[in-house]
């Protein structure tokens, strides 16, 4: 079974609360959403492998430790995974950026796939799957199963708020993955959102309600 790791950093709860109160504008909600990204960013990469590097301080010569940023890849699912990428490519400025392309379906709440373009190398990558809310977990499984399909072994899942259901969805289809996020709510209401939750996440990043 995969590990759900909840990172609950006094100040990731912090800006989370501001981007679950309704009153919080398109403006605040995208820099908090994107400084979240970066502090979350930091305990989604903690066990990156490091390599040595040899370099030389004033004084002499050394053996140093780097992040190969070249062996990862950022994949958001659209349009609301977009809000945590430019926080963790901060983290991790070389890394690849793919892009997969999903609704929800009004009535049936079932993903519905519209793009995915990926780096041509992903399968070398471990890739950071982001998407803020993890509700049915329907978007999540399908984004899944689209990188598995190409050939990518090494994921995480960065989401900010889930419910119940999504991370059960998750564990239960796809057991190797780990789960990053910054709170679990109580539950979907029934036109499965995630309550309390934050609202409809890609609506209130772009502005489009
Ligand atoms: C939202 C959200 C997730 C999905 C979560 O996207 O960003 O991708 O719903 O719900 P699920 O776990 O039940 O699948 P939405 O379909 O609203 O698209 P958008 O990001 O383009 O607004
Ligand atoms: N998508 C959102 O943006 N919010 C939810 O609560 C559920 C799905």
């Amino acid at each position: 079974m995969s590990t759900v790791h909840i990172i609950d950093h006094p100040l990731v709860q912090h800006k989370l609360t501001i981007l679950r109160d309704k009153n919080t504008g398109t403006k605040d909600f995208r820099e908090n959403l994107n400084e979240i990204a970066m502090l979350m960013g930091y305990e989604v990469t903690r066990d990156l492998p490091l390599s040595d590097k040899p370099i030389e301080t004033p004084i002499c010569p050394m053996i140093a430790k780097e992040v190969s940023g070249k062996k990862l890849a950022i994949v958001p699912i659209l349009r609301a995974g977009l809000g945590l990428v430019d926080g963790l490519i901060k983290l991790l400025p070389v890394a690849r950026v793919g892009h997969i392309g999903l609704y929800r379906d009004e009535e049936s709440h079932q993903p519905v796939e519209y793009f995915c373009k990926l780096p041509k190398d992903i399968t070398e990558r471990l890739v950071i799957l982001t998407d803020p809310m993890l509700a049915t977990g329907g978007s999540a499984c399908d984004a899944l199963v689209m990188l598995k399909r190409k050939g990518v072994d090494n994921i995480r899942l960065m989401c900010l708020v889930a419910a119940p259901e999504g991370i059960a969805k998750v564990q239960q289809e796809h057991p190797d993955i780990d789960i990053y996020v910054a709170a679990v709510d109580e539950k979907l209401n029934e036109n499965a959102y995630i309550v309390p939750g934050l609202g409809d996440c890609g609506d209130r990043i772009f502005g489009t309600k």
